[in-house]
């Protein structure tokens, strides 16, 4: 099938960051998916492959994506890149992560010259961005289908367009529309579950790209989130993790006075062991969280509180609506409610204008928190945000410079935050067989990766182990009879 290259844009729908940007006070409507009968074989006898980058959401995205094409026939491929389908669900939130995409785009050309008649796909983020699908339309004719991150449930008629018009079809639209409810998911894991429970971000903060390329917070209904728990606890499920780019927020667009503490309040009764979530923004972590977290049994005795920086002037220019000292006083009443609790972050170094002096406040607000884990970021340019046209006079040498150093301080936390554990009795989730022979692994409450001697009959069931060891970057231990 020979897919034309037409320049005349009209027909197609592109990206608009500015129309992105844009709050519109309006009702989210919530619908129910429906697949309509003319869709329903055009995968049979064909294969499929995802391939995901970026995120949990984006994990979460692939898997109702692989659910709708095993719902209109389509079976999981064996490869990664010689299927009939190949849909790539990229991720826009810094450059190398772009990257790594138009690498995979320059790989899948000659699985496209070996098979002409196979569909790739890109959405997720990048799509989202006029850029991309000005460069996409430009240099990678081997694209068949362009979607964004608010309309993955058109892709039965997105293929079915494509394969009836031999033409390409780009469909990318700039505002969220309803939230979309009962899409057909086919999860990767058997025993942990992602549940998205809000979607978008109103934060904007001035580095990032996501309010751009997620829309507007909505949150899904109560019910819907409880009963989607409430069902994977009779599938088997041991653990979810609620998933929203700023969990915390959740329910503030409903108005209704039901917020995040409440939710968790209520998946802690339906039956799940273990309640796990992420992101948090510190703005929005309220007392009633904390609560519900010390209150709990099941809520997970971790959160990731991304901090950003360590100084109030480079906090301010991030647009983060918290100081340093704020940020402080929170991690205070989150130890004291509860207490062992493990704290991880997200930092990043070289924002425009950040001095030497107030990288140095990042350096100090790590080595006074003793984050127990921390991804750590050089900052990157993002067009159509605000920061991406601050003046940044730093060098490359001098940004990984300053990466280097606050890597330092980060991983000493590490190791020490593993010590603890060690001669004490956690429980573990067994997720996989360890790379070690004979070994399996899993995560401990306080999201520890635990390595222990174990056979793979252990894997989705919640066992005891002894921790003997701390290494930096997980722990050992023994099973507990
Ligand atoms: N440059 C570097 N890091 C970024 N992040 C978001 N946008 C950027 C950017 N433009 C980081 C933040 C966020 C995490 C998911 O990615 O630390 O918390
Ligand atoms: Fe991006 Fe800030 Fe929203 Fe997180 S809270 S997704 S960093 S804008």
């Amino acid at each position: 099938m020979k897919k034309k290259l037409d320049k005349n844009l009209e027909k197609y729908f592109m990206p608009d960051l500015k129309k992105a940007r844009k709050r519109i006070e309006k009702e989210i409507e919530t619908v129910r998916y429906n697949l309509e009968n003319k869709y329903e074989n055009i995968g049979n006898g064909k294969t499929y492959s995802v391939l995901t980058y970026g995120c949990q959401g984006n994990e979460a995205d692939s898997e109702i994506i692989s659910g709708i094409l095993e719902s209109l026939g389509y079976e999981k491929g064996t490869t990664t890149d010689e299927n009939d389908v190949v849909i790539i669900n990229t991720c826009a939130v810094r450059e190398n992560a772009e990257n790594k995409i138009w690498g995979v785009l320059g790989r899948l050309k000659q699985a496209k010259r070996n098979n002409p008649d196979m569909i790739i796909g890109i959405c997720g983020c990048m799509p989202q961005e006029e850029n991309v699908v000005n460069t996409l339309l430009e240099k990678y004719h081997q694209i068949d289908i362009v979607f964004g991150t608010h309309n993955i449930n058109n892709l039965p008629r997105i293929i079915y367009d494509t394969y009836m018009s031999k033409d390409k079809v780009i469909e990318v639209l700039s505002t969220e529309g309803k939230i979309v409810e009962n899409m057909p998911k086919k999860r990767a894991n058997k025993h942990r579950a992602w549940v998205n429970i809000m979607y978008g971000c109103d934060e904007f903060c001035t580095y990032c790209i996501v309010p751009y390329t997620r829309g507007k917070e909505r949150s899904r209904d109560k019910d819907d989130v409880i009963n989607e728990v409430k069902s994977l606890v009779s599938e088997g499920y041991v653990e979810v993790t609620l998933l929203g780019q700023n969990v915390n927020a959740y329910g503030k667009d409903l108005d209704n006075g039901y917020t995040f503490g409440d939710l968790l309040v209520d998946l802690d009764k339906t039956g799940i062991k273990r309640i796990r979530y992420t992101t948090s923004h510190p703005r929005d972590l309220d007392d009633k969280t904390i609560q519900a977290m010390a209150t709990c049994k099941s809520v997970m005795p971790h959160i990731h509180l991304p901090v950003q920086s360590g100084n109030d002037e480079v906090l301010k220019r991030m647009n983060r609506k918290y100081t340093k000292d704020e940020y402080l006083v929170l991690i205070e009443k989150l130890k004291k409610a509860i207490p062992g609790i493990a704290i991880t972050t997200d930092i990043i170094v070289a924002f425009p204008g950040e001095t030497q002096e107030q990288f140095q406040d990042t350096l100090e607000l790590v080595d006074e928190v003793k984050f127990d884990g921390a991804f750590t970021f050089i900052y990157s340019p993002r067009e159509g945000t605000p920061a991406s046209k601050y003046e940044n006079l730093l060098t490359e040498e001098e940004k990984h410079a300053r990466l280097n150093e606050l890597v330092e301080h980060t991983n000493r936390f590490y190791k020490e935050g593993n010590e603890r554990f060690v001669g004490k009795v956690v429980e573990v989730l067994v997720d996989e067989e360890a790379k070690e022979p004979g070994m399996v692994c899993g995560y401990s409450e306080h999201f520890k990766l635990v390595n222990f001697v174990g056979d793979k009959s252990l894997i989705g069931s919640l066992v005891k182990v002894r921790i003997t060891e701390a290494k930096t970057w997980f722990v050992k231990g023994e099973l507990v009879e």
